[in-house]
Parts: C-alpha cells; structure tokens; sequence
C-alpha cells in the first residue's frame, strides 16, 4: 500500500489517518513518532525498529525545514524535508512519514489519534511537552519511552564528519552559543553582530528568556534564530525547579558549547550549572566583586564612587562569585542618573563580552582554579 504521492514520500494526514481506520478494522495498532531525522544514524536506524515492533504500523512525523532551523539554529537542517521523508520512508519499519510545520506535533496527533506514541529517551514523561501530552492523553495513545543508542547522534556524527576533512579543507569548529537573557538584548545583539561580522568564530543555536516579549526574543526571532521562552511562574524572585530543567534541555538540545547570560535577570542553577559546569558565563554592570546582585548600578552611583565598569565572569552557584574573565572601567560623572550610567556601561560590554567570547578557550578554562 503506497500512502504518498507519485513523486513524494510525504504522506498527507488524511492519508495516515485512513491507515489508522484500516488499522482499527483489522485490530491492529498504528505507532507514531516524531523527529527532525536529519542525517539519518544507526541509532535512527533502531529507534524507528524498536518503535515499530510496538504496533503493526510506523508513522513518522518529521520536522519541516523551518522547524529544524528554529530548533537547531541556522545551519541545519542538512538535508531537505522532501530527501528527509524518502530516506525514512525506505527503512522497512517506517510506513508512512507526515511533515509537521507548527513548532508541536499536536495538530497531528489529534488528527491521526495513532494509538501508540513512541519517544526517544532523552525524554521522560514528566518532561514531554504538556500541549503534546494532554493531546495523547485526549486520544488514548499509550505512551513509551524508548532508550537511546549510546554514542549514536546527528550532532556527533556531524562532528566526526568535521573531524574527518583533510588537513587542507578544515576550517576551527564553530563555537555554539546559547544565550540567555531577560531584557533589552543589547548584549545579545553585539554578540550577533560579531558573529555576522566575522570577528567571532561562533554561531547562536539557541536563545532563552523569562519574558516571552522581550527586547532579546523579538531580536532573535528577527534574526532568525531558535528563541525559546521560559515560564517562570507567578513568582518574581524565584526560577522554579521545572523551569531551571527546560532551560537546561533547550541548551542541550541546541548542542550548545557555552551558555552567555546576558542580562538574565533570574539565578541560574541545577541541573544547567553542573551539564555546562565552567561554560557558562555572565555580564555584569559593576566592577565585581563590588556590587554582587541586582540593581548594581544605582549602589554604585549611592556609594559615591568615582568609578564602576562591566565584569564578564564564570557563572558558579555563588551569585556574580565565579572566576573573572575581564573587566572594563567606566567612571561616574556627577549628576549620572543610573539610566545614563547603565547606556555607558553597556557600551563597554558591547565590547568586553564578544573580546571574552573570542577568546574563548573551553579546555583551558575547565582546568584554571
Ligand atoms: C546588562 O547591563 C547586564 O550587565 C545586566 O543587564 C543588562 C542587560 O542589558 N545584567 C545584570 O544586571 C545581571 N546581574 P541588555 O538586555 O541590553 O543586554
């Protein structure tokens, strides 16, 4: 039976669906999943088996182009969702393969009702989306969480992939950034500027914040770039447990090598401090250790000091405690309102933090005391 069109292996949804109903007549079961696919792996190769051997039929949702992109960042997906489909569609466990445009896969799921969900295990449960979930649970899909191959992903294979090129055609690694912040972005965007710029060797895969309208999301979503916001719940002065972990599964997700907080007005902490232990690091309006915490500009200004600055330091559980990675100075002019204060400080950051991103260097920062 050939669900897809002549010259596509995409199946529509009414195709899938008509699957299920002919499914449901025989007593048997239809399997679905969801993915991006992009490199098709061996560990692939064995999630779709075993996904399959829950049912009798395999539907896999795959991520449009655009959605890749959103949650990848720019440079993927490698391959066309169009040569995504055909190769999924010719493993032999793979029955039909739908593509999905929204950022979930709830519109499919309530559409297809298939009545198995398969997930690959860097899931659980307690962590599928909720949108996704409540969806499965609408439509009766019994849910299974499937272990992943060790060792076996499109990023590494990537990787080995850069490894592999000749001496002559390989360029340095791109350094992959995700970016957190809760404001303005004006930081965030001299990072971009630099990476589109060439000074900065690095590329943004992933950007977070606690204000689903602010100034750093609408900046990435303009740019382009994988923004993600964060709920922090009701309470101004905490970052809940669910929330710190959702941080921490994006940046994984977006196979990040260093996580910049730039002006993330919220105190990041487990499991994110221990994942990107000695690869997280924060900017910060004073010269540290003077003026630890929030509203460090106006106690600058309270103190009568002459001075202040920026401070880009490693993040550690001690608030603004971490090792200092650079500072600049800024001086205080009589009559400074902190507004003003604040523009000249972050001019100096627009600097300090894409110098500090260049010369970045993981391995010796891991080992420095
Ligand atoms: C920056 O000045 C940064 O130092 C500060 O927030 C501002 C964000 O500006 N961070 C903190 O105070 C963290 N304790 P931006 O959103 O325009 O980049």
């Amino acid at each position: 039976m050939d669900f897809g069109a002549p010259h596509s292996a995409i199946s529509s949804p009414a195709q899938v669906t008509l699957l299920r109903e002919d499914l449901d007549r025989q007593g048997k079961r239809l399997v679905f999943t969801n993915g991006c696919f992009d490199l098709l792996h061996a560990g692939h190769v064995r999630y779709l088996a075993e996904a399959r051997a829950l049912g009798d039929a395999l539907v896999v949702a795959l991520n449009s182009d655009a959605s890749v992109r959103e949650l990848k960042g720019p440079s993927r997906p490698v391959n066309t969702e169009e040569d995504r489909a055909e190769i999924l569609k010719a493993l032999r466990s793979v029955d039909a393969v739908c593509v999905f445009h929204q950022p979930r896969v709830t519109g499919l799921i309530e559409q297809i009702r298939p009545h198995i969900y398969a997930k690959g295990g860097d899931y659980t449960i307690a962590s599928l989306n909720p949108e996704e979930r409540g969806a499965l649970e609408a439509v009766g899909a019994r849910i299974e969480i499937l272990a992943l191959v060790p060792g076996r992903s499109t990023t590494a294979t990537i990787k080995r992939m850069g490894e592999a090129r000749g001496p002559e055609e390989k360029t340095a690694p791109k350094l992959r950034i995700g970016v957190l912040g809760s404001g303005e972005g004006s930081n965030f965007q001299a990072i971009l500027e630099a990476v589109q710029g060439g000074g900065l060797q690095a590329e943004i895969t992933c950007v977070i914040s606690d204000h689903g309208e602010s100034g750093i999301m609408k900046a990435a979503q303009a740019a382009g770039l994988p923004a993600f916001f964060v709920d922090p719940g009701p309470n101004p002065l905490r970052f809940p447990d669910s929330a710190q972990k959702e941080v921490c599964e994006h940046l994984k997700r977006a196979s990040v090598d260093m996580v910049v907080l730039a002006g993330f007005m919220r105190v990041l902490r487990e499991p994110t401090l221990s994942e990107f232990a000695d690869r997280i690091i924060n900017v910060h309006p004073s010269l540290l250790p003077k003026f630890k915490g929030s509203n460090a500009v106006q106690r600058a200004i309270d103190a009568g000091e002459l001075e202040t600055g920026a401070t880009v330091h490693l993040v550690t559980a001690e608030v603004d405690g971490g090792r200092i990675l650079g500072q600049a100075v800024v001086p205080i002019h009589i009559g400074d309102t902190p507004a003003v204060l604040h523009e000249r400080i972050k001019r100096e950051e627009h600097k300090l933090l894409p110098r500090i991103l260049s010369e970045w260097k993981p391995s010796s920062m891991a080992t420095c005391p």
